[in-house]
């Protein structure tokens, strides 16, 4: 026998950058974001549902484009997004074709605007378009400028599992633009807050207890506060990814996926009628009360979460905990096995020791976690009494 082994060392450069208006004439950012060779090519596709929140941004993207010298703008492509452009091809489909028609090349950029679910799909396009052009992410939603946008994960559905077909690729930047935050339906505003509050949980404690201080501003969606939170979880989630050590997901050890586990199945189990937020709401305070329950965290630092959960009006139970399968057997519980297959055998959930301290553990009692799911529906039910 013979052979070798070869180290391939690629770097990337995760470029985060927050403004507000960025095709205001005058706003420099994206001029100075995009380097430019000749005249490098900019195609932008823009979710079709925010034309109604914002009838002017095709031709502000327009005017900014045509003042500038080593970009040349070759369309503007509205595409449907949420969790429907997931389902299927279609859309991805779209996108590529579209890619193709206006010639991009691994030297042109893609430009997306629009919510989680049209950053996978049209992120996917870019990742494997070419084998990869260079993507410029808008996320607009707060869930995607303080979590998911400021990832490295694309993707669509298949075969019933969510993002089945996708790719791991790093953007070349992501601009969290503020603009967009105080358009989105108020549920969307307000659930994608729960990837603050889950960061805080398990990298940063001062922030948790800024989120506690500030609950206040945080549940009325104040502007402010409400860009101060997506900023702070969004550096939190680009800082993991860069320095955690695994960027790719290659490891059991997932922190940014705390209340996951059931999060995902709950996705799966309303076929999708909960949001990723609500899902993962729920998710982390099961898994919060949990870890009280086991004794690992203090009783009185787990009702601080579920206080800050409820006060910025967000789940801690949902009626889907309650299906059960034939033997009586909660439905959820499947979501461990799938967590485990999906690790890749040895199954890693990650329990909090304090706000801002987690602790990976290899298994869950599953008396204990149902005893937690009857205490939340308790508490969801009558709450008046907490
Ligand atoms: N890639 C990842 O790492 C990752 C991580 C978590 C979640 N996700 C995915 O993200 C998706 C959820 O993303 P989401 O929470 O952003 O929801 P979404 O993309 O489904 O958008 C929610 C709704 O808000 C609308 N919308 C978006 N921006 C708006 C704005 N500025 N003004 C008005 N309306 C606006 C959309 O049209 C849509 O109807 C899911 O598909 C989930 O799987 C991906
Ligand atoms: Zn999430």
């Amino acid at each position: 026998m013979s052979g070798e082994d070869f180290n391939i060392t690629v770097s990337f450069q995760h470029r985060i950058r927050f403004t507000r208006a960025a095709f205001a004439p005058g706003n420099r950012l994206v001029a100075e974001l995009l380097e430019t060779r000749g005249r490098s090519k900019v195609l932008v596709f823009v979710e079709k549902g925010l034309r109604g929140f914002f009838p002017q941004l095709e031709g502000e993207i327009q005017d900014y484009f045509s003042d500038l010298s080593g970009l040349r703008l070759t369309g503007v492509e509205w595409l449907a997004g949420g969790e429907e452009a997931k389902r299927d091809a279609q859309v991805y489909q779209d996108a590529m074709a579209a890619i193709e028609r206006h010639h991009i090349d691994r030297h042109s950029y893609v430009v997306v605007i629009g919510g989680g679910a049209f950053l996978d799909v049209i992120g996917f396009a870019a990742a494997t378009g070419h084998r990869g052009v260079r993507l410029v992410r808008f996320p607009t939603t707060t869930l995607s400028q303080d979590d998911s946008g400021v990832g490295v994960k694309n993707g669509i559905n298949a075969f019933g599992k969510k993002n089945f077909i996708g790719a791991f690729a790093v953007p070349y930047a992501v601009v969290n633009d503020f603009r967009f935050l105080h358009t989105q339906p108020e549920l969307t505003r307000r659930a994608g807050l729960i990837e603050a509050v889950k960061v805080a949980l398990v990298r940063d404690g001062e922030f948790f207890d800024w989120m506690e201080e500030n609950l206040e501003g945080l549940r009325s969606l104040d502007e402010a506060t409400l860009e101060e939170a997506v900023q702070r979880s969004a550096i939190h989630h680009a800082r993991h990814i860069a320095q955690g050590g695994d960027p790719f997901e290659l490891g059991s050890s997932r922190p940014l996926d705390y209340g996951h586990w059931a999060a995902h199945k709950l996705e799966q189990l309303t076929d999708f009628e909960l949001s990723h937020g609500e899902a993962v709401s729920v998710g982390v305070a099961l898994d919060t009360l949990y870890a009280a329950k086991v004794g690992l965290l203090n009783a009185d630092d787990a009702e601080r979460v579920l206080k800050v959960i409820e006060g910025l009006e967000l789940p801690v139970w949902h009626e889907a905990l309650e299906l059960r399968d034939s033997k009586g057997r909660r439905r959820v519980f499947n979501g461990l096995e799938e967590f485990r297959e999906h690790l890749g055998g040895e199954l890693t959930v990650l329990l909090l020791k304090e706000p801002g301290v987690g602790m990976d553990v290899h298994e869950i009692d599953e008396a204990v976690w149902d005893d937690c799911a009857e205490e939340l529906k308790r508490r969801a039910l009558s709450p008046a009494s907490n």
